[in-house]
């Protein structure tokens, strides 16, 4: 899958280190402004996929908007160039302090996920005599035929206001005069590869809709959020996802209002296959069934394996050998879980041998930690 030339590029530089191929962004954003824009939609970046600045920038050139869940987050997308009329500002447990980067900032929309966020940013947008723009986070986490409203696990749920108080919502809306209700956001989950998942979403969002509209509300913005899936089995044959099919999807089942403005926050779609964790070989150490291939990235690097059981293919770039043998790739840190695959079957490997973990541009490099006092890693575009 890497060029050689790029292999031998990678072979004085210090492990760990994430490894960036802005080509296979920019063709993904490409695409995902062709298939968005026949419909005139809105895609947002999420920033929490990857934040980093040549990559936001990169995007940012395509012209997205950001989807941003901290105040740093607002911070770093302007600082990057995307205009804050452009900026969705997401997450149940927003600060003081980060509302105010978002009021300060006038950006497009604060996603609203309870009721006492409305009210507290209707306070502190009065102290700076401004009107936030907001939209409600509505939980859809219930398949859209199902009795949703009295569901208990919505209840239990702390993403999003729960559809049976929507009525209390409104009631208090009108009393908040700071702030301006301009739209509806909804998110169902991340990582959804199967499309029928996004259609239940759209058929939730007709319904809310229609509830809406029962009371006399037609907000002017949707969003329903991101959650794309990419290929983690075969990136390689799957580079970019299928934007095509996922922005038609909504077309033909979503029932917009004559005005009203579709939005996405795509994160792992747009960053997920373009980026890719370089490791060193640091010890292969016999096990009883089968070897350890002991390498310097670990779950400070990636922890996606030790936290969601998520599958990275493994790829051993520099052995020539013709005969395989089967390894668990673990990292080097003190804990079971610091487990990159099991009983993987790989080249004859050996110390010094640079590994590939695939399909880390999204929540790799940004949830990287300094466990163990370990460096954090450097990133290579
Ligand atoms: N919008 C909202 C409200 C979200 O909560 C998320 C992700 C996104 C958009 C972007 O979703 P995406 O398009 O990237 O699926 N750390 C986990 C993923 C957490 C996703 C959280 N929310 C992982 O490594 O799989």
């Amino acid at each position: 899958m890497f060029h050689s030339e790029i292999i031998e590029r990678f072979k004085d530089t210090p492990t760990p280190f994430f490894y960036y191929n802005l080509d296979l962004l920019k063709e993904s954003l490409k695409i995902v402004n062709e298939e968005s824009s026949k419909y005139g939609y809105h895609v947002h970046y999420a920033l929490k996929a990857n934040s980093n600045i040549e990559i936001l920038e990169t995007i940012e050139a395509y012209g997205l908007g950001a989807d941003c869940v901290s105040g740093n987050e607002v911070t770093r997308a302007i600082s990057c160039g995307f205009p804050s009329e452009k900026i969705a500002f997401a997450g149940v447990g927003k600060s003081d302090e980060e509302i105010n980067i978002g009021l300060e900032n006038d950006i497009f929309c604060f996603n609203c996920e309870s009721i006492p966020e409305l009210i507290v940013i209707d306070e502190l947008a009065q102290k700076k005599n401004k009107i936030a723009n907001i939209a409600l986070r509505i939980n859809p986490n219930v398949e859209a035929n199902t009795h949703y409203y009295i569901t208990t696990g919505l209840e239990e749920n702390k993403f999003g206001i729960n559809r049976w108080e929507l009525e209390e919502v409104l009631e208090i809306l009108k009393t908040l005069k700071n702030i301006n209700l301009i739209g509806l956001h909804f998110h169902i989950g991340s990582q959804i590869t199967d499309l029928n998942d996004f259609k239940g979403l759209c058929l939730r969002v007709n319904e809310i809709q229609e509830w809406f509209y029962d009371h006399q509300i037609i907000v002017d913005h949707i969003n329903v959020g991101g959650g794309l899936g990419i290929n983690y089995e075969n990136p390689e044959e799957e580079p970019i996802p299928d934007f095509k099919s996922y922005f038609k999807l909504f077309h033909d089942l979503l029932d917009l209002r004559p005005q009203q403005e579709l939005h996405f926050e795509l994160g792992r779609s747009i960053v997920g296959q373009c980026g890719t964790l370089i490791s060193k070989a640091l010890y292969i150490k016999k096990g009883i069934k089968t070897n350890f291939a002991i390498i310097d990235a670990g779950m400070t690097e990636l922890i996606r394996p030790a936290l969601y059981q998520a599958y990275h293919k493994v790829e051993n770039l520099t052995s020539l050998a013709k005969e395989e043998e089967r390894y668990d790739v673990v990292g080097p840190i003190c804990e079971s879980s610091d487990c990159f695959g099991k009983a993987l079957t790989l080249p004859k490997t050996s110390r010094g041998d640079l590994l590939a973990i695939h399909s880390c541009g999204a929540y790799g490099e940004v949830m990287a930690s300094q466990y163990n006092l370990r460096k954090l890693p450097k990133a290579i575009y």
